[in-house]
């Protein structure tokens, strides 16, 4: 298989607004804030391109490390994201999905995500998945403590677990693993993103500051991905 079929999920790595804020003289706040306008941007161009499925790490379990005043800044910003932009979402037949510890979440953005999940469950359109107190180790230890308890309950044996049982105990079994990783600000690295699902995705790294990433940055790395050889450990046909 090349890369030239067209890109079902699309993860993103929303990395760089604290360094966008410190390159305008402004607080690491106003970079979570100028985050909206690419994101919009991402979610557009993603419909446009015929993208199933739209990943974005918006917040990790590590992210709960930060100062406090940072961390409850983010956690209102998303409630208002969700309030301002619901509408307009459903409106385009997005489906708003979330992966993560969802439980750590506050109430306030926990309950508006419910609600918006809620409200666009059957929009058949881009599947915009919001990556919250998520971390790649915690869903597969997740995963690993549903299947010891199944195991423990007598309800599978061990030597009949296979990658299809872990896979099938994430968060989102139902959504096909991302076929290119995107992060921004020019780290290069996966922060505990996907770890699982994106064994074979191609890897994208963009010195471009999230607030800054717009849709002809997106383009760039679809086209990046079009030249791309995926081999899957398998050899080349032609
Ligand atoms: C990404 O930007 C947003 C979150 C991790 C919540 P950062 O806040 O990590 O920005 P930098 O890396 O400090 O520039
Ligand atoms: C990764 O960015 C997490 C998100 C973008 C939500 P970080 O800024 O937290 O990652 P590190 O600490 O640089 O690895
Ligand atoms: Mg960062």
């Amino acid at each position: 298989m090349n890369a030239e079929s067209l890109l079902t999920h699309v993860g993103i790595i929303m990395d760089g607004n604290g360094r966008w804020a410190r390159s305008h003289s402004l607080k690491r706040i106003e970079g979570h804030k100028a985050a909206e306008k690419s994101i919009h941007e991402a979610v557009e161009f993603c419909g446009e391109m015929g993208v199933k499925y739209l990943t974005l790490y918006a917040f990790s379990t590590e992210n709960w490390k930060r100062p406090r005043a940072e961390v409850s800044f983010i956690m209102t910003l998303l409630k208002s994201f969700i309030k301002r932009n619901i509408e307009s979402l459903d409106g385009n037949s997005v489906r708003i999905r979330a992966t993560g510890r969802l439980d750590d979440l506050p109430s306030g953005p926990l309950n508006a995500l419910r609600n918006a999940m809620e409200r666009t469950r059957n929009n058949d359109g881009l599947n915009l998945i919001l990556a919250l107190s998520y971390g790649g180790r915690a869903e597969i230890t997740d995963a690993m403590r549903q299947i010891a308890h199944d195991i423990e309950t007598g309800l599978v044996k061990a030597s009949a677990i296979t990658e299809e049982t872990i896979a099938a105990h994430l968060y989102l079994p139902d959504v096909p693993d991302p076929d290119i990783v995107i992060r921004t600000s020019g780290e290069q690295r996966l922060s505990n993103f996907l770890l699982w699902e994106s064994a074979y995705s191609e890897l994208y790294f963009t010195d471009v500051l999230w607030p800054d990433f717009r849709k002809r940055h997106l383009e760039e790395a679809f086209e990046a991905y079009r030249t791309r050889r995926r081999r899957f450990g398998d050899i080349d046909s032609d």
